[in-house]
């Protein structure tokens, strides 16, 4: 069996991880640790948790006593870090947050994995590491910065972050880095372009439109929206960390993870209207979720986006080149966006309690602050 502690399960795509790997694999252990922060919730996985299969753990990736606790009861082989703050508005609002949780927490988790997971010295003074146990990083492709209209990112990519986010999670991964070439460590990281599918926290370009538009919002798009982003259903993420924990040749690999699927922000949002107008055709019970029933109905169009100020220090282009982890562990993508885009909008359709439930408390400030002077 092996006994995986999955920090920030309660998030986007923790909470699709978990429920992809119980649903694949039956000797799989999962040990959620989670500090339930506005992104975080619990209702996504409590019907995943079992105390069999699946524990969750209510605490803070910075808290080493926590950490150790978890390390003395479950064991576990396998530690795969999603736990941060992921918001790169909020990084321009707050800096230090994303410091201590994304920095300083990853590497509370590499100090507790080895103490717990080195069983003595060599005569050389190296750590000898219990045998198959892997720290594996979940990183992002903002590490590398930003693209202009040609090429890709490969692993090769000289680090080049821009934001307060992708500068603290480009820091994680050189503190994982260190750890595999200072002591040893079996580490692998992935660096994934943008994902969207179910549990996707609407303060992210995605949800927000999807949401704004049940709601009768307007859709902020901003400076002129031709900013790009390479697209990732976020099962395919998964599937891609499955393959690497579960691969020996992957120690020490760090592996981009991307379907090539590129989009300015505008085509994005203009889809996302297109999918809400026709469904709400195709089947009128839809029509319900808006304020204004029928007659919002026929005001999902174009004319809802309002272009506002830009995002300072705003990426102009992501594109990942998954070249790697196709070579060495044959992943690929599966599903094609036309397909999961539908399907990610139909979920938010279906869910509306869940997005109610994540958007009624701090959201609302939040967004009034965020949106308010745009
Ligand atoms: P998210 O914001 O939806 O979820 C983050 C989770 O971490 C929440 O459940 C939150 O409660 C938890 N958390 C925050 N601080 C914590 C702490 N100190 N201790 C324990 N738990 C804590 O994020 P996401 O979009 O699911 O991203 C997950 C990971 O994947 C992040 O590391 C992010 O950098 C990376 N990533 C995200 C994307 C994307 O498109 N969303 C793409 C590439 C990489
Ligand atoms: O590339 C991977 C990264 O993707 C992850 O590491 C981050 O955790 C994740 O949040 C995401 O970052 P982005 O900044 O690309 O995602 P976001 O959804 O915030 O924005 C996508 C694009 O849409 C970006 O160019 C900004 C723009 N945008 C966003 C919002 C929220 C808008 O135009 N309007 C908006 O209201």
């Amino acid at each position: 069996m092996k006994n995986i502690l999955v920090t920030g399960a309660a998030g986007f795509i923790g909470a699709n991880f978990i429920k992809y790997m119980l649903a694949r694999h039956e000797d799989v252990k999962i040990i959620i640790l989670d500090k339930l922060t506005y992104a975080g919730n619990f209702k996504t996985i409590a019907d995943d948790i079992d105390g069999r299969r699946c524990f969750f753990i209510h605490g803070d990736i910075c808290d080493e006593d926590c950490t150790d606790r978890i390390f003395t009861e479950h064991e576990p082989d396998c530690v795969v870090n999603f736990a941060a703050e992921s918001h790169v508005d909020r990084s321009i609002e707050d800096p230090q947050l994303f410091l201590k949780t994304n920095i300083l927490g990853t590497q509370n988790l590499l100090d507790t994995s080895k103490r717990h997971w080195v069983t003595g010295k060599d005569d050389n003074g190296r750590p000898i590491w219990r045998k198959h146990v892997r720290f594996h990083q979940v990183s992002t492709d903002e590490v590398y910065g930003s693209l202009g209209s040609e090429g890709f990112f490969t692993e090769n990519t000289p680090l080049c972050p821009h934001s307060p986010y992708s500068a603290s999670k480009a820091s994680a991964d050189m503190f994982v880095q260190a750890y595999a070439d200072t002591y040893g460590m079996p580490v692998s990281i992935t660096r994934c372009s943008n994902n969207y599918g179910p549990y996707h926290f609407p303060e992210k370009l995605i949800p927000l439109i999807i949401n704004n538009i049940l709601e009768g919002k307007k859709l902020p798009v901003y400076g002129d929206g031709t900013n790009v982003r390479d697209w990732l259903y976020v099962e395919d993420h998964c599937k891609a960390i499955d393959m690497v924990i579960n691969s020996p040749e992957a120690e020490g690999q760090t592996y981009n993870v991307g379907g090539h699927n590129e989009k300015q922000n505008i085509e994005i949002v203009k889809l996302v209207i297109r999918t809400i107008h026709d469904l709400m055709q195709q089947n009128p019970e839809y029509r319900r979720l808006l304020p204004d029933g029928d007659k919002g109905a026929d005001l999902i169009n174009d004319s809802l986006i309002t272009f506002v100020k830009d995002r300072l220090g705003h990426d102009k282009r992501y594109a990942i080149d998954p070249s790697k982890i196709t070579r060495d562990l044959g992943w690929t993508p599966e599903t094609r966006f036309e397909d999961g885009i539908v399907k990610t909008i139909q979920w938010y359709l279906d869910n509306r309690t869940w997005v109610e439930d994540v958007t009624k408390g701090e959201y609302r400030h939040y967004y009034e602050q965020m949106y308010k002077d745009r």
